[in-house]
């Protein structure tokens, strides 16, 4: 058993409690929070304190914090034994202060206390700052998902900006489809099989040769027609990713 102490109580300490609650090759001995805002979501059996010096002997304590307050938190941690990760996209290894062995646990997912997840597919990419520590947190993460990379802070930088692009930037593209359905009385429902489909489809053909649309077509004058509905807002987002489609095929 891997003995695991989950620090934070946000969206991924709250999944990731879950699937190690699900596996029988982790043991969650304890979970440390700042305050007690989000304990309903936890399961009551997983012991809890508020103390970050009150934390039980662990083989990985897992930062699961907001970015910005990972080195001042992890400076707290005063221990030498275990391996202390945590699980930013985004945050170098240096930027974990402690004394013990250093690690990343990043899974790449858009993870929502609301929203249920299967972990068995969720990419985890990890990094260690020992070798000797890779097996241990290999292990960890193959307990709760099959999918597991070795990943360098350089490519881990990549790849969080590619998710940015893939997950949060679709998502606002979603929202603001979703603000010209409301404008207009129509159900947003209407667009969610083309919504799905775009991603589906990315199973046969690359994003390259899955593009469609007006501006793939160069269609100007549909351009032009679309353009004149649209509040500055979304003209200006409309006109940048036109411009970037049309550069990407006409080049
Ligand atoms: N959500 C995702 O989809 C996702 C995916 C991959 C990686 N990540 C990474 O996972 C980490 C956590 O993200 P999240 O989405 O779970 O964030 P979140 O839902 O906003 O939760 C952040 C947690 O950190 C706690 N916290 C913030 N500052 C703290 C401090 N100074 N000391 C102690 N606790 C502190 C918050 O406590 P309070 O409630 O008291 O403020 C809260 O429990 C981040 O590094 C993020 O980049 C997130």
């Amino acid at each position: 058993m891997i003995r695991v102490v989950l620090i934070g109580a946000g969206n991924i300490a709250f999944h990731l409690a879950k699937a190690f609650g699900n596996s029988n090759g982790v043991d969650l001995i304890q979970r440390y929070s700042r305050d007690n805002k989000n304990d309903s979501y936890f399961n009551r059996n997983i012991p809890k304190t508020n103390s970050i010096n009150n934390l039980q002997k662990a083989d990985i304590y897992i930062i699961a914090i907001n970015d910005d307050a990972i080195s001042t938190l992890s400076k707290q941690l005063t221990f030498t034994d275990g391996l202390v990760v945590h699980t930013s996209g985004s945050k170098p290894l240096n930027s974990l202060k402690c004394k013990a062995n250093k690690g990343i646990f990043y899974p790449l997912q858009t993870f929502s206390k609301e929203k249920e997840l299967s972990y068995n597919q969720i990419p985890i990419c990890i990094e260690t700052e020992n070798t000797n520590d890779t097996s241990l947190l290999r292990s960890l993460a193959k307990l709760i998902s099959e999918n597991v990379y070795k990943i360098d802070l350089h490519q881990r930088e990549k790849l969080h900006i590619a998710a940015v692009f893939v997950n949060n930037f679709s998502n606002h593209m979603f929202k603001l489809a979703n603000d010209i359905c409301v404008e207009n009385n129509i159900s947003f429902d209407i667009l969610k099989p083309l919504i799905f489909e775009t991603t589906e489809k990315l199973n046969d053909l690359s994003p390259y040769k899955a593009q469609t649309g007006p501006a793939k077509r160069n269609d100007i004058e549909v351009i032009k027609k679309q353009l004149q509905q649209l509040d500055n807002n979304k003209k200006e987002i409309y006109n940048l990713v036109t411009n970037s489609i049309i550069k990407t095929y006409n080049s």
